[in-house]
């Protein structure tokens, strides 16, 4: 069975609480489970953390011994060479989500440090952003 790792960065952990305009009622682990449902066909994990280094750590670990990585690197997308290195490391295909439009928002939130390391990037599709990678991953599969 193919192995996707779902992978959070930081203030992700606060999905239905923080900012519902932008980012949603819903927590990750509740929307996760129902990812779990309709995707029982790959091995999906999920692991959430607000520290640079500790996602550098889970993208090297995940990346080794997962096909796909989807990953939000939230904030950290914007600023972090150290990620966009890690995402360029490892062999699993990486494919970028934000649930919100990034390129929307502040001018900032524009610069993706990681986008050229990814095979695809969705953004502004909300959670389902997560869903259409997983989809995404399914063809990726059928095709191969
Ligand atoms: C985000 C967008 C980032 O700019 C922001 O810092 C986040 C979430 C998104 O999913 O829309 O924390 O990655």
């Amino acid at each position: 069975m193919k192995r996707v790792a779902i992978i959070n960065g930081p203030n992700l952990n606060l999905l239905g609480k923080r900012e519902p305009e932008i980012y949603g009622g819903e927590s990750f682990e509740d929307y996760f489970k129902s990812l779990k449902q309709v995707f029982s066909a790959v091995e999906i994990s999920y692991d959430q953390h607000n520290v640079e280094g500790e996602l550098v750590n889970l993208i090297q670990a995940r990346g080794f011994d997962s096909d796909y990585i989807i990953l939000n690197a939230a904030a950290y997308t914007h600023t972090s060479v150290a990620i966009a290195d890690a995402v360029a490391a490892v062999p699993a295909e990486v494919i970028g989500v934000h649930i919100s439009n990034i390129y929307q928002r502040e001018v900032e939130r524009h610069v993706d440090l990681l986008a050229g390391y990814c095979k695809a990037c969705l953004f502004g599709f909300g959670l389902e952003g997560y869903r259409l990678a997983l989809q995404f991953v399914m063809s990726e599969i059928d095709s191969n």
